[in-house]
């Protein structure tokens, strides 16, 4: 079973190479059986090489990263693990939009399979419950106020049941078999993800702001959260988003806080009437 998984996703990479030299995202694509981080490999491709538009995606990660130096689980054969290199043509003040985008194309790739949300800033939720699907690893590259290079990293739990996870995660996380009831394509998500990502980058650096669209997703909005932010925990309702994509929550004494590098940790959803 596992070797099977294994080597349909090192055939789509073939495959891929043979059909799909005009695109940007994916001209190139990288696989590897195991390896540390593919966003650490999408780093050296930038740093290295022409690496604008390359995918690096690995079966396993020994060293998967998360968001706020945590790791990301990331078993053998199951899941979908990838990093996009990008040179950006966006101003580094825009950076935040890549976010935002690259959670849309996430989403919109995940739909056919099952039904998600968005959890500001950067997760992909089940819709109704909330438990984690997948989660993004953006880290950018600026030097004065120019966006030299981006890494657009992507963990998605595609096959990895949550009776197989262990007992913490299985609190908070899920996977797309899980919401299906069945098991997912791993190679179909993989082809669809590129195709989502090469139109929403597009967009964003044609100049077309992904926040109103991503407002439109995010199960945050309107419900009560726990924010972990630079300054200490936050506990409020998060109203919206403002113009940047920060997180905007009332405290309990009506007074508004602007979040922009935080962590939602708890989120207690909107009451409907
Ligand atoms: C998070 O939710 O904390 C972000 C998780 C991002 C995980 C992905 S898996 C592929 C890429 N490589 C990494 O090391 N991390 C990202």
């Amino acid at each position: 079973m596992a070797s099977a998984a294994l080597s349909s996703l090192a055939a789509f990479a073939e495959r891929w190479a043979d059909a799909n030299t005009r695109r940007r995202i994916g001209r190139a694509l990288e696989y590897a059986i195991v390896i540390g981080s593919t966003n650490e490999r999408a780093r050296e491709l930038l740093v290295e090489a022409d690496g604008d538009g390359v995918v690096v995606v690995a079966d396993e990660q020994t060293a998967g990263r998360g968001r706020r130096g945590r790791t990301w689980q990331s078993p053998p054969g199951r899941n979908l693990y990838l990093s996009v290199a990008l040179v950006p043509a966006l101003a580094a003040v825009d950076a935040w939009r890549l976010g935002l985008a690259t959670a849309l194309a996430v989403a919109g790739a995940c739909e056919p399979v099952a039904r998600v949300d968005l959890k500001w800033p950067n997760d992909v939720v089940a819709a109704g419950d909330g438990r984690k699907v997948g989660g993004l690893l953006v880290e950018t590259m600026v030097e004065s106020e120019r966006l030299r290079g981006a890494v657009l990293g992507i963990g998605i739990n595609v096959n990895w049941l949550r009776s197989e996870m262990p007992a913490d995660l299985r609190e908070r996380a899920t996977s797309l078999a899980d919401l299906r009831g069945a098991s997912v394509d791993r190679e179909e998500l993989l082809g669809r993800l590129l195709d989502t990502l090469e139109t929403e980058v597009a967009a964003v650096e044609a100049g077309i702001s992904p926040l109103a669209r991503y407002r439109a997703r995010c199960s945050t909005l309107g419900a009560t959260v726990e924010v972990q932010t630079a300054d200490g925990p936050l506990t409020g309702r998060a109203l919206d988003l403002d113009s940047s994509g920060a997180l905007v929550v009332e405290d309990g004494d009506g007074r508004r806080h602007v979040v922009s590098g935080g962590e939602v940790t708890r989120v207690r959803p909107a009451v409907s009437a």
